[in-house]
């Protein structure tokens, strides 16, 4: 075989003596060896088809020995072969060719079933437990094709930010000094002594590149500390940067994002035929002669109110079912499933963006709404010193954090502007998952971190916390009643009477949140009483209200009126006040509507290790 290095361009990087899945149709009649994982195996009476997979796709083994078909249907899943056989051409392949007469020799052998079934076309379960085995489930077909899906759009942001704007690429900090959003939505990191900042994004220095290269472009990641639980927020991500300096109009930025996702979308056309068929999904419609509708914040608020009877015209910000119906709106009028609103209210913009001249309450921002959901946020930015400054203060933020930031528009900046586009934003609109988490390779959240669950001390789901909870009392040797009962209602007076146990002994166990954390912490009372916000404000620190019952069952997978108090065993700080030891007994519902304990109070506060106060009130 001839060197790739010997030929006048690198065109491949062959695999020595080895055929891939790919290679198969082309080498039908020839003797071919292959290695990969074993994938799956099914018997037809004295025939056998095994499928390996490899990076290119999954070749079919037929497989006509008794004896080999026994030992093949006995590897498992992951099992790394080595083929020899002769390709064939066989209609009824995938492929279009297959191998036969194998010799199969195990390269690594595997005995343990993994834990996810990832070799069907579909894995038969929920995304929690398909993320509870990542490192594993990424190797589903579907879910691979995601993911190579989400590559080519990288790739097809290079080539159209390198070949067709012209900018050049830079490569920023994410270890930084101060927010680059402003707001409170970022992580700090224990710097060698120092207080640091997760990049919230790559904001100042793709402004600072443009004062070098007028032209710049990044895929950069960000880390936003939002407690959020929705479908579409992680704390973790990338986006594709992109800033410019020198425009006659900031809608320009508007033209470069255009003409980007379009360049985007026919690129997947093009190069991705096949990994969408495996999905079987149609991407978003984005025709390239539909030019994508412009219209103005204000103007979306009065589409929506038109269309909806909603009237959310007062308000600063779009609600997702507005964004959702602006989307409907582009389809109706112009057959493009996205919508760029402009003009949006100062209060809800950074500090960084450029007020317009017309009016000193609006600023040339805009947001990309793509199948209802926001992929991109721009705008032109400020770009003299003086309203640089004042764009800072006026957020109630400090300009001596933006020392190296703020140095630049002392020495000359023109009017520039930009965008950044979530990666997985994209990818989940444009090929209509329902989940962000299904567009991130290892997604971090508040329940998780690179794709695994937060263990510290948390249990997750009714069931869970109380085995756990009788695992422990059991451990202790403590003595405990566990009674099985009708669904307790969320009223302490109803649930004693299901009970059937004084309301005095009843424990009331309370998720409540940081009104400006929004940390959860608990609260235990006696179920007669009434808790007193103020005495719990003043230990957690900071005022506090009820968590919502969606939130609780979301983040603990417990529904509320079965919320034990073991906050430790939902990593919660947790509070007692001091009248439950004054009873005989302790009963609480153990992490189930239908299960009680009841037991003595001092083993309750020795297994809990809460802390004790006074949190109620008359
Ligand atoms: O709207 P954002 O916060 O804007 C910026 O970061 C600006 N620096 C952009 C600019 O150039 N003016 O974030 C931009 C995009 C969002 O539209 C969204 O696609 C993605 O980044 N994004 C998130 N994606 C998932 N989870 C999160 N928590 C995200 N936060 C932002
Ligand atoms: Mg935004």
């Amino acid at each position: 075989m001839e060197s790739c290095w010997q030929s006048e361009f690198l065109l491949c990087w062959p695999d020595m003596d080895r055929q891939l899945a790919s290679d198969l149709l082309a080498s039908a009649g020839k003797a071919v060896f292959l290695r990969g994982w074993f994938h799956s195996f099914r018997s037809m009476g004295k025939l056998g088809f095994l499928i390996l997979r490899d990076r290119t796709g999954f070749a079919q083994i037929v497989v006509q020995d008794k004896a080999e078909v026994k030992r093949l249907s006995e590897l498992q899943p992951g099992t790394i072969l080595r083929i020899e056989g002769e390709a064939v051409a066989s209609k009824e392949a995938a492929l279009g060719a297959e191998v036969i007469n194998p010799k199969i020799e195990v390269e690594v052998p595997i005995t343990e079933a993994p834990p996810v079934e990832y070799y069907r076309p579909e894995i038969p379960s929920d995304l929690e437990h398909i993320l509870d085995h990542r490192s594993i489930s990424l190797r589903n077909q579907k879910i691979q094709a995601v993911f190579t899906i989400q590559a080519e759009l990288v790739h097809a942001f290079r080539l159209f930010m390198h070949d067709q704007v012209k900018a050049v690429e830079y490569f920023g900090p994410n270890i930084i000094g101060t927010s680059s959003e402003g707001g409170a939505e970022f992580f700090t990191v224990d710097y060698f002594g120092h207080t640091a900042t997760l990049a919230q994004s790559s904001q100042l220095y793709k402004q600072i590149m443009v004062g070098v290269n007028e032209r710049v472009f990044a895929l950069m990641p960000f880390f936003r500390a939002e407690p959020s639980h929705t479908p579409r927020h992680l704390a973790e991500g990338k986006q594709f940067e992109f800033e410019m300096g020198f425009f006659d109009h900031w809608h320009e930025v508007l033209d470069v994002q255009e003409g980007l996702i379009k360049v985007m979308i026919k690129h997947l056309e093009t190069h991705c035929k096949h990994l969408l068929e495996v999905l079987g999904v149609e991407l978003v419609r984005c025709p390239e002669e539909v030019a994508i509708p412009r219209i103005t914040f204000a103007e979306a608020q009065e589409i929506f109110f038109k269309r909806t009877g909603t009237d959310e015209r007062s308000e600063p910000d779009l609600s997702p079912a507005a964004e959702r119906e602006l989307c409907a709106y582009a389809k109706e009028t112009a057959g493009t499933d996205l919508i760029f609103v402009t003009d949006w209210k100062r209060e809800k913009r950074p500090f960084y963006s450029y007020v317009s001249t017309d009016n000193p309450e609006l600023t040339n921002t805009f947001d990309l709404i793509c199948a209802g959901t926001e992929i991109t946020s721009g705008g032109q930015r400020c770009h003299t010193h003086a309203s640089m400054v004042e764009g800072i203060e006026a957020k109630g933020m400090d300009p001596s954090n933006f020392t190296d930031y703020l140095t630049v528009f002392r020495y000359g900046m023109p009017p520039h502007g930009g965008f950044g586009m979530g990666l997985e934003r994209l990818t989940m609109t444009l090929l209509g998952l329902k989940n962000i988490r299904e567009a991130s390779l290892f997604p971090s959240d508040p329940k998780r971190i690179a794709g695994n669950r937060i263990k510290a001390n948390m249990v997750f789901g009714g069931e869970n916390v109380r085995n756990e909870i009788i695992r422990l009392l059991t451990q202790h040797d403590f003595d405990f009643k566990h009674l099985e009962h009708d669904e307790t209602p969320v009223s302490s007076e109803e649930t004693a009477k299901v009970r059937d146990m004084p309301l005095a002994e009843g424990v009331k166990a309370l998720i409540l949140r940081g009104k400006k954390s929004k940390k959860n912490v608990q609260v235990n009372i006696p179920a007669d009483q009434k808790v007193d916000m103020k005495a719990v404000a003043a230990v957690v620190g900071e005022k506090c209200e009820f968590e919502s019952p969606e939130v609780i069952l979301e983040r603990f997978g417990i529904e509320v009126g079965g919320v034990p108090p073991f906050g430790s065993l939902l990593n919660l700080e947790t509070y007692f006040d001091e009248k439950i030891l004054e009873k005989e007994h302790a009963s609480f519902n153990c992490g189930l509507r239908t299960e009680s304990i009841q037991m003595k109070p001092a083993d309750l506060v020795k297994v809990v290790d809460p802390k004790l106060g006074s949190f109620t009130k008359e």
